[in-house]
């Protein structure tokens, strides 16, 4: 038999058979279970977007209801994980407290039998209701505030910025986090989800699976790239600087951050409906520099990178998003983690109903039939 060809990254390789989302790379084209993601970013919210990745369908007026009548009750964290996210070193970056936390919770949820439908159900809602807690939790608690309970009355994405800011979102504001959370809750086999199915192929408990998941989200590579793109923004500094500060990067092969996909080969749909919400923000709050300097950088790497179809992806303009939100930089990721949960649990739920352990091969390249030699004849 020859040896399996080796593919470095898995490109092309599929790993599972999925029906949660699809996407087109060559039309901009993505779909939750078939539904245009703009559509749902434009019409839906958050929690019927959930409710159609987990579940498979839109919801009924009923089943919504309930579900975000679940959500709303399961925000609230024991106070021992809360007591706990205190202890965190306040210098540590979010992502790690969320993937400790994460982590942690499993302990106070012991369920391990992963065959009981019921009790999956229940950890999936528990785990998307209260992410967005840990995460506000630690953003307080970090400066030595309190963290602010999770108010009942507000719906997922104005809870999350109320317990961020002790304030309620303006309506423009609240769309458009909603539609951030929408457009990053599920994304095909990424790099997080396929670290969560390897996890949850193991039968391993569904907070041992998010929290492997956030652990591969925290890369530059994948989630992080979101804080590097504003970093790089201000390196280049104004418009007039945009087109030499390129050149210089493309001639010296620097990867231009939120650039770029393994899939896409043109701009990323999500990136141009995230426009078009943040429009509605930037009427109320002003368009940020930085904003315009992202659009001069997109016109002038059109001609550069365009034509090796490389495009801006979601997260060259959901962080200038987020800022003009007044999300601290570092939460970046962790309002990605919020939402992609959507997604990891979505897979993890498919991936139990015909589990088999994840054992890929390798193609050993190391030694054979190497003597031993005793320390004592060593140098
Ligand atoms: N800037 C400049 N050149 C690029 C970029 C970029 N952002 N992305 C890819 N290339 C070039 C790369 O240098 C290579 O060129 P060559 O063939 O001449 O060596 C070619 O395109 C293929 O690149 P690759 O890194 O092999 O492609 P990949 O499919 O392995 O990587 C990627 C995909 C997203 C990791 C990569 O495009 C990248 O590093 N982008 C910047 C980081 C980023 O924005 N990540 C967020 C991804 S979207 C959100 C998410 O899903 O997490």
């Amino acid at each position: 038999m020859s040896e399996p060809e080796f593919r470095p990254g898995l490109a092309d390789v599929p790993v599972a058979e999925s029906a949660i989302s699809f996407i087109d790379g060559k039309r901009a084209r993505l779909e939750y279970r078939g539904i245009a993601v703009e559509t749902l970013a434009r019409e839906s919210c958050f929690e019927e977007t959930a409710w159609l990745l987990l579940q498979g369908d839109l919801p009924t007026q009923r089943q919504l209801a309930k579900f975000d009548d679940h959500l709303r009750h399961r925000r609230r964290i024991k106070y021992k994980l809360n007591d706990l996210i205190k202890c965190l070193p306040e210098t540590g970056h979010p992502m790690d407290a969320l993937q400790a936390s994460v982590a942690a919770m499993g302990m106070f949820y012991p369920s391990r039998d992963v065959t009981n439908q019921q009790s999956n159900w229940d950890s999936v809602v528990r785990l998307v209701a209260k992410m967005p807690t840990v995460v506000a939790a630690f953003a307080r608690l970090r400066h030595g505030d309190e963290a602010i309970p999770p108010r009942d009355d507000l719906d997922h994405a104005a809870n999350f910025y109320y317990m961020l800011f002790e304030r309620e979102p303006s309506p423009a504001i609240r769309k458009v986090l909603d539609a951030c959370l929408i457009l990053h809750a599920e994304h095909t086999m990424n790099a997080s989800t396929f670290s969560g199915r390897v996890t949850g192929s193991t039968l391993a408990n569904p907070y041992t699976v998010v929290s492997s998941a956030i652990g591969t989200l925290t890369g530059p590579l994948h989630g992080g790239a979101n804080e590097e793109v504003l970093d790089m923004l201000e390196e280049i500094g104004s418009i007039d600087h945009v087109k030499p500060w390129l050149e210089h990067a493309v001639a010296n092969k620097k990867k231009i951050m939120g650039f770029g996909h393994r899939v896409y080969k043109v701009k990323d749909p999500r990136a141009t409906v995230l426009q078009e919400l943040a429009e509605n923000v930037f009427a109320e709050t002003g368009r940020p520099k930085q904003y315009e300097l992202a659009m001069e950088l997109e016109r002038v790497a059109a001609g550069i990178l365009g034509p090796k179809g490389i495009y801006p992806n979601v997260d060259y303009y959901s962080g200038i998003v987020y800022k003009a939100l007044g999300i601290p930089r570092d939460l970046f990721t962790p309002v990605f983690a919020i939402a992609r949960v959507a997604g990891w649990l979505s897979h993890w739920l498919e991936q139990l109903k015909h589990n088999r352990i994840f054992r890929p091969e390798q193609i050993y390249v190391g030694k054979h039939d190497v003597a031993y030699v005793p320390l004592e004849r060593r140098p």
